[in-house]
């Protein structure tokens, strides 16, 4: 059995398998610390293709000759590929001086320096001994079928969401490959836009991020915006600026279509480019395969990036919050309640709001509403977008913690029986009073936008829909009500988290049974002894932070 390590914060960093949200002496960053100090980690970033047999100790020796190496680590992706750290700039343009451009007689080449690079050094023989095991950093998550199965050796509901969390969040290292995702496709914005970069947002960056989940990225000319501002004060206009266009929209998607088309016709490893010119928010899907990320590239969107900001500051205050969300979110997909298509079923982002939304209404209440937030904002946290107040604290230390102690087990059974039984029909969610409020029109699910009050995020959910999750949420609050736990563990049979993670309605619980009655006592042994050993080395990287 593995043993609870209760609910604080503590507990669930050493829970966790790395802690992507790191703090600065003894308190957290904030996000805009965070998003600085990734994106200039990610310029000092190349990604090395290596060959199947690979002499690491000559690549970092190799690369070591061109200058200090920060940080690395190696990871499976259609063969395996290193993503190497150097701690200046100037190593890359070193290293792109030093290297060989691929001879125009096979391919015809565009010439680009890129930080895409292949190690073509293989391992000798007599080398293999003395070269260290590759250890290969995981960028996807385990099979749901398997972390039923380590769920069910959890003691505690809560011991559960935990090691869900811990299996689906972004590591560390996949932050990095995230924030270098944008950082490559800024390489070549910059080849039209020369002060534009190009920045994450969504789950990658918002706390609720999961392995194997999209890049959301948006090209942002902020810092022109700024030198344009300047440049009122002098007689001159630049005119490389002033090109003129009947609408926002317009020059979303002019910009968007040359740079769909650059990424297209010279990106390296971009495939799949798919311009989207005419959605509500125009964007760039492609796959970037040096990398493996789906990617979606926006233009600048400052509502969304305060959503995220907001969505970070709310995971980052308590530890259950993160863990319910995951939790949510995993047991939505599992039951066809979320899709990544788009269509008219709940997003996750809408999923998240209605776990905010839950844990504003605990009592006492265990995530401040948006208001209170604003009401501790100062002069720097003030942003006014397009007339909307998106204006909130920044500094996590100005926030009071929660005096709520509620367990996760009974927040997640918690939150099955509110929205089991919320009145859809009258109600809407708005989280920036954290007030149940009468719905101002008919959509079946109401949950006000936080920033552009007169939006509802879930306008795209209908009516089956909803019910659907009504139905799913009452029988899944039903399921954990009426369980006896201890006779199901007995059993052998999946309980708690893990029996709602198996679809309803058929009779999975007994081909499941079956399964947890295959696994071998040797099984579970070492399935035991895998998990401690996650715990002791994230017990040590917590420390050693
Ligand atoms: P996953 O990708 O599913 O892990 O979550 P995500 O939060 O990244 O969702 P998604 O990729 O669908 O959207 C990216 C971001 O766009 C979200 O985090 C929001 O900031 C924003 N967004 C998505 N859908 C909506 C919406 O319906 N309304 C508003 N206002 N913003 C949205
Ligand atoms: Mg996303």
């Amino acid at each position: 059995m593995i043993s609870g390590l209760g609910d604080g914060p503590l507990a669930c960093m050493q829970r966790g398998k790395q802690v992507p949200y790191a703090e600065v002496g003894t308190r957290k960053k904030t996000f805009a610390e965070v998003q600085t100090e990734r994106l200039n980690q990610a310029e000092r970033t190349v990604l090395i293709k290596c060959p199947s047999k690979l002499n690491q100790k000559k690549l970092l020796q190799y690369l070591a000759s061109h200058g200090n190496i920060k940080s690395h680590f190696f990871f499976e992706n259609r063969g395996i590929s290193a993503l190497v750290e150097f701690s200046e700039k100037s190593s890359i343009a070193s290293l792109q001086d030093a290297v060989g451009i691929p001879s125009a007689s096979e391919h015809h080449v565009v010439p680009f320096k890129s930080r895409l690079f292949t190690f073509t050094l293989k391992n000798p023989v007599s080398q293999h001994v003395e070269d260290t095991p590759l250890h290969l950093s995981p960028q996807c998550h385990i099979p749901v079928k398997d972390l039923i199965e380590k769920l069910c050796l959890a003691d505690s509901i809560s011991t559960q969401m935990y090691i869900l969390l811990n299996e689906y969040q972004l590591t560390e290292e996949n932050i990095k490959l995230r924030f270098l995702a944008c950082s490559l496709v800024r390489d070549f914005a910059r080849a039209y836009f020369p002060d534009s970069t190009v920045k994450p947002f969504g789950s990658s960056v918002n706390t609720f991020g999961k392995l194997g989940s999209d890049v959301d990225m948006f090209l942002d000319f902020c810092d022109t915006g700024k030198h344009a501002t300047k440049m009122k004060k002098g007689p001159f206009e630049m005119e490389y600026q002033m090109k003129r266009l009947p609408s926002e929209r317009l020059a979303t998607q002019r910009i968007l279509s040359v740079i769909g088309d650059c990424l297209d016709n010279f990106g390296p490893g971009c495939v799949n480019v798919q311009k989207i010119l005419n959605a509500r928010c125009p964007l760039v899907k492609f796959s970037h395969q040096p990398t493996g990320f789906q990617c979606d590239l926006s233009v600048s969107n400052s509502i969304a990036t305060r959503s995220s900001e907001l969505l970070y500051i709310y995971g980052c205050l308590d530890s259950r919050v993160r863990a319910l969300v995951f939790t949510v979110r995993c047991w939505a997909r599992v039951h066809g309640l979320t899709n990544s298509a788009p269509g008219t079923w709940i997003t996750n982002f809408s999923l998240t709001m209605m776990v905010m939304f839950f844990l504003q209404r605990r009592s006492p209440p265990i995530i401040p509403t948006l208001d209170q937030l604003k009401e501790l904002a100062d002069e720097k946290d003030k942003h006014i977008i397009g007339g909307y107040d998106c204006s909130f604290v920044s500094d996590l230390r100005k926030i009071k913690p929660t005096k709520n102690t509620e367990t996760l087990d009974v927040l997640l059974g918690e939150f099955f029986e509110y929205f089991g039984n919320f009145d859809f029909r009258k109600n809407s969610l708005n989280l920036r009073k954290g007030k149940e409020v009468n719905k101002p029109e008919s959509s079946p699910l109401y949950i006000w936008n936080p920033f552009e009050q007169d939006l509802n995020i879930s306008k795209n959910v209908n009516q089956p829909q909803l019910e659907k999750f009504i139905a799913m949420a009452r029988e899944s609050a039903w399921i954990l009500q009426k369980e006896d736990k201890t006779q199901q563990m007995i059993n052998k049979e999946p309980w708690g988290l893990a029996a709602l993670l198996i679809p309803f309605g058929k009779n999975n619980s007994s081909k499941m049974k079956n399964r947890m009655k295959g696994i071998g006592s040797e099984t579970i042994r070492s399935l035991l002894d895998s998990l401690k050993l996650n715990n002791a080395s994230s017990q040590q990287k917590a420390v050693g932070k």
